[in-house]
């Protein structure tokens, strides 16, 4: 998968006005690609990641996956396109208290018409992040490390091409946070992975690092 962005701007209408928090922002990656975003709160980093993980509309620019730009597709076409392409890791994981680890990493296989990942896969797959043990818990009956390698095996079920992570360590102590790092950048395989974090090691651990500065990146 190759990732085209070009002169994307991003501009939220505040209650005192327009607020431009994107500009001019260009990025190209191919795949096996790893890129940290760095920046101050407010920077923009979660806005820009959830434009390219198509769960936000740019204001204006291109995002171009393959050369198709999902922002051309009616709002199913854009779930079709989000589900069978792209790997979400929230800061807070996200998973559904109802559910238990194996059925939470199987939710996105749901939507999937051909080719699903069946709880088999996905049983390799929680072995891989270290949960072999735990496919039945509920994530209260989980540490936060646990929880959050629950979210990654989650985000892989579909094998995407762009795993996107929006400080995916951000509430774990070091050493858990260094684990998920280190299984993150294990699992990536192929895809094109973007991550956000303010954790200079975590950076450091991606091929590139950027950093968001009024709005654009700036090498850094
Ligand atoms: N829906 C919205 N409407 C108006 N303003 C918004 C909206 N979403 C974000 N903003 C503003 O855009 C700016 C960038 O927000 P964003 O969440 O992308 O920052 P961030 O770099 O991820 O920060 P943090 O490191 O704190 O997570 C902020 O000033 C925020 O107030
Ligand atoms: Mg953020």
């Amino acid at each position: 998968m190759k990732l085209e962005i070009n002169d994307l701007r991003k501009q939220f209408t505040g209650p005192t006005g327009p607020i431009q928090v994107l500009r001019d922002v260009d990025l190209i990656m191919e795949a096996g690609d790893s890129v940290a975003v760095m920046g101050p709160s407010g920077s923009g980093k979660s806005s820009f990641l959830h434009i390219v993980g198509v769960l936000d509309t740019p204001t204006s620019g291109s995002v171009q996956f393959d050369g198709v730009d999902p922002f051309s597709l009616n709002e199913q076409g854009r779930a079709l396109f989000r589900n069978q392409n792209i790997g979400f890791v929230f800061q807070d994981h996200h998973l559904l208290p109802q559910f238990t680890v194996l059925e939470n990493t199987l939710l996105p296989t749901l939507a999937q018409k051909s080719n699903r990942a069946t709880p088999d896969d996905a049983r390799k797959l929680l072995e891989r992040v270290g949960l072999g043990d735990r496919l039945g818990h509920f994530p209260t009956q989980l540490s936060g490390g646990e929880r959050q390698r629950t979210a990654i095996a989650r985000a892989l079920i579909n094998r995407p091409s762009v795993l996107l992570c929006d400080e995916p360590t951000g509430n774990l102590d070091q050493e858990t946070a260094t684990l998920v790092a280190d299984l993150l950048l294990e699992v990536q395989g192929e895809a094109v992975m973007i991550m956000v974090t303010h954790s200079p090691e975590m950076a450091q651990r991606c091929q590139r690092q950027v950093r968001l500065s009024g709005g654009s990146f700036v090498p850094m």
